[in-house]
């Protein structure tokens, strides 16, 4: 079963999404730590791992292996729940393998663009390969054949990674993931709230209920 995780460091988005009963799982990110106003990432990913037992991901801000290995040692002293979020260059490619050699060595290998780039970090031992789908999009590249790719890749070699799809703008993202065979889907709350949504499920939601009060008021 393929899991839903939420792109946001927004309790109240987080709250709203896992009162639903299908949320596996959240995303931050520096950026989406100062979208929700707090430069406290510890307190922060605390917080979330309280709503929604599951897994979530912080990231490291070193970008040399010494001070990512570092900053991932306390990151993933916070919380079974938490996985370290690590930007696939080669000082990320050194810092996954020595931390994937620890007991909890949880990481989730980020900024990926290429289904190469997958695989060397499935190598260096990442649990997960966010493939930033939405930015690929932009730069007019196809975003979602790199999650084709990846994923062929994996299955080629058996490889113990997760196909994470990760910058989704929107709902069509959303099922060609789920086509494409991706084992987690992270997403804005505004997307998983127009996954829900269908105006003829609204339209026919409202005629029942009319016909029913019909049929109800009559003798
Ligand atoms: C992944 O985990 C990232 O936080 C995220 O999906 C980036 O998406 P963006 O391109 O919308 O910033």
């Amino acid at each position: 079963m393929a899991e839903i995780f939420v792109d946001t460091a927004k309790i109240e988005d987080i709250q709203e999404a896992a009162s639903w009963g299908i949320l596996d799982g959240v995303t931050t990110n520096p950026s989406l730590m100062f979208k929700a106003g707090t430069a406290n990432r510890k307190e922060q990913t605390l917080k979330i791992v309280e709503i929604v037992q599951g897994s979530v991901s912080a990231e490291v801000i070193s970008t040399d292996a010494a001070g990512m290995v570092e900053e991932a040692r306390e990151i993933l002293s916070w919380s079974e729940h938490v996985y370290v979020k690590i930007p696939t260059i080669p000082e990320g490619l050194k810092a996954m393998r020595e931390i994937s050699q620890w007991p909890n060595g949880r990481i989730n290998a980020t900024l990926i663009f290429s289904a190469n780039q997958a695989f060397l970090a499935a190598k260096a031992g990442a649990s997960y390969a966010s493939i930033f789908i939405g930015r690929l999009d932009d730069a007019g590249l196809d975003g979602m054949q790199v999650v084709r790719e990846t994923r062929q890749v994996f299955d080629n070699y058996g490889m113990d990674c997760k196909v994470l799809a990760a910058s989704i703008r929107h709902t069509a993202h959303v099922t060609e993931s789920l086509l494409a065979g991706a084992d987690i889907l992270t997403m804005p709350f505004a997307v998983l709230k127009k996954m829900i949504y269908s105006p003829f499920t609204d339209a026919g939601l409202q005629k029942f209920l009319d016909d029913w009060k019909k049929i109800a008021k009559a003798p």
